[in-house]
């Protein structure tokens, strides 16, 4: 049997990208196959195409960090011919041919039951951005995010994939006091619609005059970008408040000082969604599915294996909003 899969490979100094007819023997190794049905395009999958995007183990490779589908071959009794499951990070689509393929095949432990009350089609559209939102909001409310408090919330990267799930995701949870802070001024109709009280420019929090504290205007912040915002967010932080970080969308560097910290008792909560414990993911999944009402109000692009490449661009120049998911083996 040969199938489709978009391969991207380094001829000499070009990265290159196709789609080829592979067989079951071209993939990585792994106990189960699975007919994909679903992926997605993360900021991660538009780096897996750029010549250096750090992203990419080994060439060629199928990118794709996300995937979901049937299993149609198990060699690990838990998961039978037909169950349908979702997979998200360790080493998919990275090191271990991914999510844009007709088919893949993966370490069983790597794998996820599909939950109750979620489709195929929904675990795509909350994919690794959804999950690694979910993770973030758990990571604040360990650090005492509470909504009984209303605390005053800020989100970075807003209109982006992790950004609006978050809002949608606090929203679900029946957090109010929502700031969307986003370059994007355009899309403020849309970041209210999915919960969002306030809309912020990052101008608004950049500052050049190195102040080490500002005043208290944000309980917890969710930082997506990094950088310049994410130093200047944490100097705007309330007293024993909180900001996880999870991406880098403007740069890796982190210019801050001490004071937050030890004047004002703040938290830095790193997040990582691509190790994350298989045996503790069920459990988020399982919340994320809870608030699928407010997930499908993000809007979501649908490609195929086909039209994916074309879609990199808008992730490529940050003007993306929303999810995109990749429609695989839905004829
Ligand atoms: N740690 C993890 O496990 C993990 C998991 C998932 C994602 N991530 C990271 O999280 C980040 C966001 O991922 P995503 O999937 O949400 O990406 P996305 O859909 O492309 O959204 C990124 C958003 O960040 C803002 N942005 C982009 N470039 C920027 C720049 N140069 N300066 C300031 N803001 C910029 C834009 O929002 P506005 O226009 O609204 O400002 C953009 O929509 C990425 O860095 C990604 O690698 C990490």
């Amino acid at each position: 049997m040969t199938f489709k899969a978009l391969y991207v490979d380094m001829q000499g100094e070009n990265l290159i990208h196709a789609i080829k007819n592979i067989t079951i023997d071209d993939l990585s190794d792994g106990d189960v196959i699975i007919e994909v049905k679903y992926s997605s395009i993360n900021y991660k999958d538009m780096l897996a195409f750029k010549k250096k995007g750090g992203v990419i183990r080994k060439y060629p490779m199928i990118p794709g960090i996300d995937l979901c589908g049937e299993i149609v071959e198990s060699n690990n009794p838990s998961y039978n011919i037909g169950q349908k499951v979702l997979a998200t990070g360790f080493g998919i689509g990275v090191s271990h041919t991914g999510g844009y393929a007709q088919y893949a095949r993966l370490q069983s432990s790597w794998i996820t039951p599909l939950p109750n009350g979620l489709s195929l089609k929904d675990s795509m559209i909350v994919g690794t951005a959804g999950f690694t939102a979910a993770l973030s909001i758990e990571s604040l409310q360990q650090a005492g995010m509470n909504k009984s408090n209303q605390p005053k919330i800020a989100i970075t990267g807003a209109t982006g994939g992790v950004g609006t799930m978050a809002i949608a995701l606090l929203k679900a949870k029946g957090y109010d006091n929502i700031t969307a802070i986003t370059s994007k001024d355009s899309q403020s109709p849309m970041l209210k619609s999915l919960g969002a009280s306030d809309i912020v420019s990052p101008k608004d929090i950049i500052k050049d005059d190195n102040k080490p504290l500002r005043p208290q205007c944000f309980d917890y912040v969710i930082d997506c970008v990094g950088g310049e915002l994410a130093a200047g967010l944490l100097t705007q932080i309330s007293y024993g408040g909180a900001m996880s970080v999870c991406g880098n969308a403007s740069g890796i560097a982190l210019n801050t000082n001490i004071l937050p910290f030890i004047l004002r008792g703040i938290q830095l909560i790193g997040i990582d969604s691509v190790a994350y414990p298989n045996e503790k993911r069920l459990r988020i999944w399982n919340e994320i599915s809870n608030a699928m009402e407010f997930i499908r109000k993000i809007p979501t692009t649908e490609v195929t294996l086909d039209t994916l490449v074309d879609r990199l661009d808008s992730i490529k120049n940050s003007t993306n909003t929303g999810r995109n998911i990749v429609s695989i083996n839905n004829q």
